[in-house]
């Protein structure tokens, strides 16, 4: 080490250098706490090297201990500097990774499919008739959809239901009437059920078919259920759907599972425009059908209805196209 004045103040230049460098590498609290302690502390290299400022002639001592001073400074500025830094990025990695007063990415809102919207309206309005909701199976037996329906094999009737059948006696039911009987044979009357669900037959697809398409099924059953039951319930119920104008007329029917049986036409405002659609299938329970399940015909008489849900919205909403309901064209069902 050289001596004298000179030599002091290279050492100490030489210590500033080396102590900012190294303070400037320290990326922890504990690193620069340990850069202080050595060359600021009790025993560090700049108190090693103060002390050393006796030595020197007294004529060198203020200009050397000036320099001292000066590198003191600098290592304090330095630490400062750095302390301050490590503070930022601590306390940047510690913010959550989101910015609350960033605008939300938006989800995409969903809406009621038209034909969920039809299907949910009617339940609502039959619901506040007295009736609950059943459910059958779609994948059916043969016994429910035809025969416990007085639909027998090879009848000429069952060429009216055209049906997609599986393996053996099993099939896609073709109206939601099997779901009569399945509730039949679980309860006793009184009765007064609606059954939603979807229908499938073999038709080709057109602007009004869909092999897949929704009937909602209607059932009262009761020791003194008449055909006026019947005609109120589905006016009030057209009513409801339609509007407080809406007329109903029954025109003579067949169906195998009711007797009498009717199709029942809805007078309504549609599109602005009054008139008649062919909305029903209704009737009397047929006493075969009682037969099937195990009630007494002679005690109990009951109204069924059937109606096509998918018609419905189509009508309601102004639909043009059956096709469009199933589809799942979201730019579709935005529009309504
Ligand atoms: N199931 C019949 C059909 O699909 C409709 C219907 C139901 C008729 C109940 C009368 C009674 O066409």
């Amino acid at each position: 080490m050289t001596g004298g004045m000179l030599g002091m103040l290279d050492e100490l230049t030489r210590l500033r250098d080396e102590a900012v460098a190294r303070i400037e590498a320290a990326s922890t609290l504990d690193d620069v706490e340990a850069a202080r302690v050595a060359y600021l502390g009790r025993k560090g290299a700049l108190k090693e090297a103060t002390a050393r400022l006796a030595e020197l002639p007294a004529d060198q001592r203020p200009g050397a201990g000036k320099a001292a001073n000066e590198v003191k400074t600098a290592i304090h500025n330095a630490l400062a500097a750095r302390l301050q830094i490590i503070e930022r990025v601590r306390a940047q990695t510690a913010r959550p990774a989101y910015d609350i007063t960033l605008p939300g990415t938006r989800r995409p809102m969903g809406r009621e499919h038209p034909l969920r919207r039809a299907a949910a309206e009617l339940i609502e309005v039959f619901a506040r008739l007295g009736f609950e909701v059943a459910e059958g199976p779609e994948v059916e037996l043969e016994y429910y959809n035809f025969e416990a329906l007085n639909i027998p094999a090879e009848h000429a009737s069952r060429d009216s239901f055209d049906t997609f059948y599986l393996e053996g006696d099993v099939v896609l039911r073709s109206h939601t009437s099997p779901v009569q009987i399945r509730v039949m044979e679980q309860r006793q009357p009184p009765i007064r059920i609606v059954a939603p669900g979807r229908v499938y037959r073999p038709d080709t697809p057109d602007a009004t078919h869909s092999p897949v398409f929704h009937q909602i099924e209607g059932l009262a059953v009761g020791e003194d259920v008449t055909f006026a039951d019947l005609k109120a319930c589905l006016t009030l119920a057209m009513r409801e759907l339609f509007g407080p104008q809406t007329e109903i007329r029954f025109r003579p029917s067949f169906f195998p599972f009711t007797e009498p049986s009717a199709e029942v036409d809805v007078y309504a405002e549609i599109g602005g425009q009054r008139r008649w659609l062919e909305l029903l299938g209704a009737g009397m329970v047929h006493p075969k059908v009682f037969e099937a399940v195990g009630y007494d015909p002679e005690r109990y008489t009951g109204f069924a209805f059937g109606m096509g849900i998918d018609r419905i919205a189509l009508l309601k909403y102004g639909i043009p196209d059956i096709r469009l309901l199933l589809d799942n064209d979201v730019r579709f069902l935005e529009q309504l």
